[in-house]
């Protein structure tokens, strides 16, 4: 008999209870909160599958380290080895630490001076884009077309389309700042990218003198994918199939939240000396000295750990495994997912979910409020309430291409059984589909309206 059991590759020292909640506090709750979860108090989430950002429990290793974190404003020797693992793991020589993703995004595209220019990427996440067009620029996506059917279990739904890339680096008149090409592909389901296709896009680049960058947020699921799909990958350690895939790149930007299995940080990376100097520049002005850059000397010795313990081929091994097993327990639900399983999270087709409900009246956003009323599960709605709205220039409103209720795991927080938990959840509200009903919004900002709408069911 082979054992078959991939089981949490730690042992938990430290816990954080739960509170219990019952299904008329959690519907009070969600009036209270106008049917809006970023409004709902942590407390009363049973499973908060909100994000996977900053989300994740420490090791002792980087607690321990915590406790070594040098707070010299200058020089100090937390920033050293944080720097050393980040040049290590990705080859580039200019490192400059910021407080979150977003902000490495806002240095890079300020300094790229990407006003009327182009950005083109496989799928930009919204924190991405928002900065590009802050700064004036144009935010183009051209995901792969295997990934527009979301039942097709595709392995590499986070290519970017190669003939569309080519397409736009040789059209003179799009003048193309940079390209981004974000692994995994978050708001395309969690989907890596292959090796074969970040080569592509790479040499492509480099003949056309366009910088191509990678968002480098989810680097190490991706590459552990890269290890378990593609053909010649099989053999290789994770460390090496990442140390390729940055040295493929320009550049990156990366938000430490995620597989820098912190609760803080990012940096931002190149090797371009005049590029680096004016980003250092604006990094003093807005974040910090460059060798803090907004984060205190213990987030930088957390994250030179994380980094190290990401690309632990166990701890990867479980997390691809343990998203997968919540995939197929909504799956045998009833419950469409979008296939196959991403690496950070499972993505519910609210659409062909709740096929009863129009666009129009937030499907997505009706599966988010039922999985928290059936059982205080937390997901977030990526659809119209987060990308529809009136468009600026005709004023129309707008629909999302999808309609997807995100279920993102936080990195060794959950058990099995808390999985096992959340597909119950699914059961019930998938044998209760028909009943629920769509959402008005009652009152909305101009900007960003999914994280403070008020909503009232129809
Ligand atoms: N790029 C990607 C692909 C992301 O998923 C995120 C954040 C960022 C950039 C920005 O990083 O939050 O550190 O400023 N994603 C979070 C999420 C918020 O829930 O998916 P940040």
């Amino acid at each position: 008999m082979v054992i078959t059991t991939i089981f949490e590759p730690f042992r938990i020292k430290s816990v954080e209870p739960i509170r219990m909640t019952t299904r008329a506090q959690r519907a009070a709750a969600l009036e209270h909160a106008g049917w809006n979860l970023f409004k709902i108090k942590a407390d009363d989430i049973l499973v908060d599958l909100l994000t996977d950002s900053g989300t994740g429990a420490m090791s002792a290793e980087q607690w321990a380290a915590m406790m070594r974190g040098d707070e010299s404003y200058a020089g100090a020797s937390s920033w050293f080895r944080f720097r050393d693992r980040v040049q290590e793991l990705t080859g580039f020589q200019h490192v400059i630490p910021t407080h979150q993703g977003r902000a490495a995004e806002r240095i890079l595209f300020s300094c790229l001076q990407v006003r009327g220019k182009t950005v083109v990427s496989n799928t930009c996440f919204d924190t991405t884009r928002a900065n590009i067009e802050a700064q004036g620029g144009r935010a183009i996506d051209i995901p792969t077309p295997l990934a527009k059917d979301t039942q097709a279990s595709h392995p590499w739904k986070g290519d970017i389309d190669l003939a569309a890339l080519e397409r736009i680096l040789g059209d003179a008149s799009q003048q193309v700042a940079c390209v981004v090409h974000t692994i995994t592909n978050n708001s395309g389901g969690g989907q890596p990218a292959s090796l074969r296709n970040l080569r592509a896009a790479s040499a492509m680049c480099k003949k056309a003198g366009v910088p191509y960058y990678l968002d480098a947020c989810r680097f190490a699921e991706n590459a552990w994918f890269i290890k378990l799909r593609e053909e010649g990958q099989h053999d290789r350690s994770v460390e090496s199939i990442a140390r390729e895939m940055f040295r493929l790149a320009d550049g990156a930007t990366f938000s430490a939240k995620k597989d820098g299995l912190a609760n803080i940080g990012g940096f931002l990376a190149s090797n371009d000396d005049a590029l680096a100097a004016q980003e250092e520049q604006l990094l003093i002005l807005t974040e910090g000295f460059p060798t803090y850059g907004g984060l205190a000397g213990r987030d930088l010795d957390a994250i030179a750990v994380g980094l190290r313990e990401v690309v632990d081929e166990d701890y990867l091994r479980y997390r691809i495994v343990s998203t997968k097993y919540l995939g197929d327990g909504l799956r045998r639900h009833g419950v469409p997912i979008v296939e196959p399983p991403g690496g950070h999270a499972i993505y519910i087709d609210a659409r062909a979910f709740l096929p009863h409900i129009p666009q129009e009246a937030f499907p997505g956003q009706a599966a988010a409020c039922a999985f928290y009323l059936e059982g205080g599960v937390r997901g977030c709605e990526i659809g119209t309430l987060m990308f529809g709205g009136r468009d600026p220039l005709t004023g129309k409103s707008r629909v999302a291409a999808q309609e997807l209720l995100r279920l993102a795991i936080p990195r060794r927080v959950y058990t099995q059984s808390h999985i096992d938990y959340v597909v119950e959840v699914g059961r019930e509200v998938a044998a209760r589909k028909r009943e629920l009903t769509g959402f008005r919004i009652v009152e909305e900002p101009a900007q960003l309206r999914h994280f403070s709408a008020r909503l009232l069911p129809l």
